[in-house]
């Protein structure tokens, strides 16, 4: 193997072993936060979930920016702006920042559901969205 051949491969695996490391440290203090077993089936629906906002009424979701295909490219459901695609396959830098995350989940569960995702649903949500 060539210095080239490594350094593909390095820059292919790295992301990956990035993202399921930041990943796991997540989901252990989801858990000691008093959240149990986590479900991509779960996460799953509830990224589909339609909540009606408190104070708009609007059915909102997470899919309404980020779309349901999460290999496509998404766009903000209120400035048209485009995002990013959501899934790790097509996007290796997704969920390689635990700040990063932590800080959207925030901002995204109280724009979609009116409140702050549980300790449970982000873990749900990141077990899903990791095998995308
Ligand atoms: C109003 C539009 C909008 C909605 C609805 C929305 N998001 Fe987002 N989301 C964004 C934007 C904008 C970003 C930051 C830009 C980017 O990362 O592409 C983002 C980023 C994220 C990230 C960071 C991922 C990473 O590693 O880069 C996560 C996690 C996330 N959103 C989860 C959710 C979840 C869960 C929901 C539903 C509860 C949701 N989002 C609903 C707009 C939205």
């Amino acid at each position: 193997m060539t210095m080239k051949h490594i350094a593909t491969l390095l820059l292919f695996f790295l992301p990956m072993a990035l993202q399921a490391n930041v990943v796991d440290g997540l989901l252990k203090g989801y858990q000691v936060s008093g959240a149990g077993g986590f479900s991509a089936e779960q996460g799953a629906a509830d990224w589909q979930r339609r909540v009606a906002h408190a104070k708009s009424g609007q059915a909102r979701s997470c899919s309404d920016c980020h779309g349901s295909d999460l290999t496509k490219e998404g766009g903000h459901a209120k400035t048209g702006k485009l995002i990013e695609p959501m899934a790790p396959s097509a996007n290796p830098q997704r969920l390689s920042d635990a700040k990063k995350i932590e800080k959207w989940f925030k901002r995204n569960c109280k724009w979609t559901w009116g409140r702050e995702c549980t300790a449970q649903e982000k873990g749900d949500l990141l077990r899903y969205l990791q095998q995308q």
